[in-house]
């Protein structure tokens, strides 16, 4: 069975055909981060704009690299939630015509469970069940994973996620968009230690939440000092940025290991597996790897390619195929974050 899958959910148009035994035939990624990077952020209208100039492109490169053509595919898979509105439109309405126009079953993916299931594929076997940890630009959540349809909220970010923690902090030491690499870069120089910055929820072992939003404001009133706006008469030193990255990623990695720690403590499971964006951290994953060791945790981590957002992690559609889960062609995109709800 080939499956063709197509990922549009916030400012990456990719497309992937991927079989039923997990063999990634073709994936194309178009980012379009040099668009938003002179904003500091994603453009929803300017990210919805270039999915619609990319998205058939970007489907016929990957029919060409596979070597088939649209006669060929069994199923269409698509990102329909969450993420941005217009973007995730785009990729819907192209896979929902191609499934009329093919007569082939259309397969709804979750991008936050796909990003989990980019584990699943990396590690050729089962990986479920498991506590699923997605850090990524627009969320960071845990989910209890019974197996790959089957998933349960147990906490999120009640505020900012930790990649656009990155990106918004990234801005502020006047490094570039996207801010992850950018600040993982500058930390490489920089003291862990040199600042104190807060780590929310950090002792509420019960509380499976997150919150960076008060990092990053911590690291602004560091650089600027309480209640002054102004940024524009700041200049940092390259020690200043180092110490300032290393010691907000380090800030960042403490939350992240240690609730994906409390939460395999709570859930009573063994098997961790990370995903998104802000998994691709090089210290997050040198220090959740040995967190793990130390815990005895069956540890899988997405490698980088499958990190960031790109449609290979849409196979986890493979699963809904062999459960009969088939969507109409009336199905909608549900755009928005997921965000626990608490009280
Ligand atoms: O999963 P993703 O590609 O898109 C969403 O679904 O949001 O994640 C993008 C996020 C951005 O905030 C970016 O700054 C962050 O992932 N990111 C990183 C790294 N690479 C990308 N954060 C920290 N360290 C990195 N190496
Ligand atoms: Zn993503």
């Amino acid at each position: 069975m080939n499956l063709l899958s197509i990922e549009s959910s916030c400012d990456e148009t990719a497309a992937a055909i991927v079989t039923d035994r997990h063999e990634v035939l073709a994936s194309v990624v178009a980012s379009q981060d040099t668009l938003h990077r002179r904003f500091g952020g994603v453009v929803p209208e300017i990210a919805s704009r270039a999915h619609l100039e990319r998205i058939l492109p970007v489907i016929d490169e990957t029919l060409r690299k596979a070597r088939l053509t649209l006669g060929d595919i069994d199923a269409v898979a698509v990102a329909n939630t969450p993420g941005l509105a217009g973007s995730l439109l785009v990729g819907l309405v192209a896979a929902k015509t191609l499934a009329m126009v093919l007569d082939v079953p259309l397969i709804a993916v979750n991008h936050l469970q796909a990003h989990i299931y980019a584990c699943r594929l990396a590690a050729g076997e089962d990986v479920f069940p498991c506590v699923g940890l997605i850090v990524s630009g627009g969320h960071t959540s845990l989910y209890r994973c019974a197996d790959a349809l089957d998933f349960e909220l147990l906490g999120s970010t009640i505020d900012d996620a930790a990649g656009e923690a990155f990106d918004k902090v990234a801005s502020m030491l006047g490094l570039s968009y996207p801010g992850g690499p950018a600040i993982q870069r500058a930390a490489e120089n920089g003291n862990p230690r040199a600042y104190r910055f807060p780590r929310s929820f950090l002792k509420e072992k019960d509380r499976l939440d997150f919150s960076f939003s008060g990092l990053k404001t911590a690291v602004r009133y560091t650089i600027a000092g309480p209640g002054r706006p102004d940024f524009e008469n700041i200049a940092l030193d390259d020690r200043q940025v180092a110490d300032l990255a290393a010691s907000f990623q380090e800030a960042v990695v403490d939350c992240l290991i240690g609730k994906a720690m409390q939460a395999l403590g709570k859930t009573g499971l063994k098997t961790l597996c990370v995903g998104g964006g802000v998994a691709a951290n090089a210290r997050f994953r040198a220090r959740m790897e040995e967190e793990a060791r130390r815990g005895r945790v069956r540890l899988h981590i997405a490698p980088l390619r499958l990190c960031t957002d790109n449609a290979v992690m849409g196979a986890i559609a493979v699963e809904r195929y062999r459960a009969g889960l088939f969507e109409e062609l009336d199905l909608d995109v549900y755009p928005g974050v997921v965000r626990k709800k608490t009280g």
